[in-house]
């Protein structure tokens, strides 16, 4: 279904990241939705009941407070945000009627200090907030949740993970700092907690990791290792009949890596050129045609739907995220095909691997 212009524009549809919408100033808004369903599912298989009390560090407007509000108990939600606007703003989409029945307590600082709500919180959550943050900060940030965090409580926070440290003092906004998972755990450690990277998954590459107190370590599961093992595991069963490698145009386009961390972004569209309809899904593969990843097609690109004047073609767009692990260390070139029923087209692009 197409959106109307007016639609658009109330949620951000086009404004880049750190742009002063409600929905952008927070990250991608056409993510928005993702997001928010992200943090609320994975706290949710970490164990998440209606009677925890959680704290939501940089809650900004409110993205997995809007999912996290209806679900928990009243007085049972806090949030610590610098930028009160934006909390108001995601207040306003909610309705004064819930907050009225929830009661979500909020602090508008910029020093993170969880334990001034004076209570003891069974989950935190810090999505997307040590990506931008330094050493210092985490490590204030880290001090503060050690010190109001339940025995058998969990802080589920993400970090881009990389080769090498951010070591400014400021905070960097919109743009993302890297640390190493050495790092990671090291700044855990020296305020006293555990650290253990998931495998949860996140739609901009950040890596999820849990922080939890020492003698919590037998009770704090992956959440996810059994379902992503079993997905890899899928892999090989891709059905390959034949690779198409000559170039076609009208099948779609690679355009575009770049590294986030240790991972790389691969985004581009691609079209089945029997039924001229967006493909199945893509297939990333090395130069000897050996399957790296898949992803289904679901991004929009409205530019390849008025090119084809199709609006079916408007959601032919894909984008994935690949792990340098995953990548063969022979590999130079990455490639990636429209699949279509078995029968693999290569899209126009390739990129070079470097490890
Ligand atoms: C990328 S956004 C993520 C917001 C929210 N966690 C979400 O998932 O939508 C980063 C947020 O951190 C907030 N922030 C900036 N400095 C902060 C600080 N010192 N302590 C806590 N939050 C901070 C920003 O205002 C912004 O709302």
């Amino acid at each position: 279904m197409e959106m109307n212009l007016t639609s658009k524009k109330e949620l951000g549809i086009g404004l880049s990241a750190g742009e002063k919408h409600y929905r952008a100033f927070v990250g991608p808004p056409e993510k928005y939705d993702i997001v928010s369903a992200m943090q609320f599912n994975l706290l949710t298989f970490l164990g998440l009941r209606e009677h925890h009390r959680l704290l939501d560090i940089g809650c900004g407007s409110l993205r997995v407070g809007r999912l996290l509000l209806p679900y928990l108990l009243p007085g049972n939600y806090f949030g610590i945000e610098p930028e009160e606007w934006l909390v108001k703003e995601g207040i306003k989409q909610l309705g004064d009627d819930l907050i009225e029945l929830k009661l979500p307590s909020f602090l508008y600082r910029t020093d993170f200090p969880a334990s001034e709500f004076g209570v003891v919180f069974d989950y935190a959550i810090a999505q997307s907030i040590f990506s931008h943050a330094s050493q210092q900060q985490i490590s204030q940030c880290l001090d503060q949740v050690k010190k109001c965090l339940a025995p058998h409580g969990i802080l589920a926070a993400t970090f881009i993970s990389g080769d090498t440290d951010y070591d400014g003092t400021e905070w960097v906004y919109p743009g993302c700092v890297d640390y190493t998972e050495k790092t990671m755990a090291k700044l855990a450690n020296a305020s006293g907690l555990e650290f253990k990277i998931i495998d949860w998954p996140h739609p901009n590459g950040q890596t999820w990791s849990l922080f939890y107190h020492k003698d919590n370590n037998n009770e704090v599961p992956d959440p996810t290792y059994k379902l992503i093992t079993d997905t890899r595991q899928q892999l090989p069963l891709i059905k390959v009949d034949q690779f198409i490698d000559e170039h076609n145009e009208s099948v779609g386009s690679f355009d575009s890596m770049h590294l986030l961390g240790r991972k790389y972004i691969l985004r581009g569209w691609s079209r089945n050129p029997i039924t001229q309809r967006p493909s199945e899904k893509v297939i990333v593969t090395n130069e000897n045609h050996q399957i790296i990843s898949q992803t289904k097609i679901d991004v929009v690109r409205e530019d390849v739907g008025q090119a084809y004047n199709s609006a079916e073609m408007n959601i032919s767009g894909w984008e994935i995220y690949i792990d340098k692990k995953e990548i063969p260390s022979s590999t130079k070139r990455l490639f990636v095909y429209s699949y279509c029923d078995g029968i693999l087209y290569k899209l126009y692009g390739e990129f070079e691997v470097k490890f």
